[in-house]
């Protein structure tokens, strides 16, 4: 008997995450679950889908990664249906927005869009067994993350260890999740932070995962056509995107950056807990794996896991 397929792809109503699961019905998968923050959004999407793949591989799902309960119901429900997932698309994020938003868990909501809501949906899933032998998991990242894209400086941590709190990295991390001084909102460099806390994460995952599934970190790259700039502060809509269009390199097509999560996700076992994103100082183009210091810092890895635990109420996956 030949075996299902089937992929997950979370925020799939609209830009990357949407072409995402477009392409993976596209190259043949059985089932791709598509996820959204509303019932209806979801049915749009799969309607839309359906008429753009011709394939009837869909299958609805609603999660609002913000709050917590809704991704330990989200994952609930998965694990009520039954089937294992190959391919599991951490797509969801949010571009950063002007002003300070805060979540019902007190997290800043960069960090819990793409990276709380995502932990709890992952080690739930992960604990249940429902990520299939050989599983691909892959999370959305960002060039921003590096520091080496203007306005997009990630926050010193460790300085910020040593100046406020003690040495204490874990202190440091909570602040800047929960905005809490020293930590101050600004804009890119928040949304920076969030994405190197979206690798660290990534990267301590992978030494928990069975052997033969990974996790990787991916950067769809600079993708203007995709709804995310709507929120984003009046600099970046204005100036920074437009630039961006216009410059030949800076910027590519949807189906580019949705086809990088599908090419790491084809990537074999032996690729685990690694950070691909555009070549240094570039923003599109071929994938290179990120060797950046800050981002293979490996106390910052362990520091931010126990943080993530701490504020998801204590979910820490661990392979059995
Ligand atoms: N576009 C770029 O240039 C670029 C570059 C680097 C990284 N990224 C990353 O790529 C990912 C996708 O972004 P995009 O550009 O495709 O943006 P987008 O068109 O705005 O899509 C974002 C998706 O995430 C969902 N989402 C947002 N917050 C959520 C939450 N709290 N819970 C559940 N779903 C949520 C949205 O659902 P709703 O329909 O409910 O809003 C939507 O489906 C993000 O993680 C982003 O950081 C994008």
């Amino acid at each position: 008997m030949e075996s299902t397929r089937t992929a997950l792809v979370t925020g799939a109503t609209s830009g990357l995450g949407f072409e995402a699961a477009a392409q993976l019905a596209e190259a043949g998968y059985d089932r791709v679950v598509v996820t959204g923050r509303t019932q209806a959004k979801v049915d749009s999407a799969i309607a839309r889908l359906e008429t753009r793949t011709g394939a009837e591989v869909f299958e609805a799902l609603t999660v609002d990664l913000d709050d917590l309960g809704s991704a330990e119901a989200a994952a609930g429900e998965l694990v009520a249906r039954g089937e294992g997932i190959d391919t599991l698309i951490l797509n969801a994020g949010i571009a950063p927005p002007q002003d300070m938003r805060m979540t019902a868990s007190g997290i800043e909501a960069t960090v819990t869009s793409s990276l709380i809501g995502h932990h709890v949906l992952t080690s739930r899933l992960l604990e249940a067994g429902l990520v299939n032998e050989g599983g691909r998991l892959v999370i959305a990242g960002s060039e921003a993350a590096r520091g080496d894209v203007p306005t997009f400086n990630p926050v010193d941590l460790e300085a910020m260890a040593a100046d406020h709190f003690g040495g204490d990295l874990e202190a440091a991390i909570e602040a800047q999740m929960r905005m809490t001084p020293p930590a101050t909102y600004k804009p890119g460099d928040t949304y920076a932070t969030a994405k190197v806390f979206v690798a660290w994460w990534a990267a301590e995952l992978a030494r928990r995962l069975p052997a033969g599934t990974t996790v990787n970190t991916v950067s769809p790259g600079s993708t203007p056509d995709t709804n995310a700039i709507s929120n984003a502060p009046f600099y970046m809509r204005k100036f920074m995107v437009p630039l961006f269009r216009l410059v030949p390199g800076m910027s590519h097509s949807v189906a580019d950056g949705a086809g990088r999560y599908l090419e790491v996700a084809g990537y074999g076992p032996e690729v685990n807990g690694e950070f691909f994103a555009s070549k240094r100082k570039k923003m599109t183009g071929p994938l290179y794996r990120m060797d950046h210091e800050h981002i293979a810092d490996r106390s910052g890895q362990q520091a931010l896991w126990n943080v993530v635990g701490r504020v998801s109420g204590g979910v820490s996956y661990e392979a059995a």
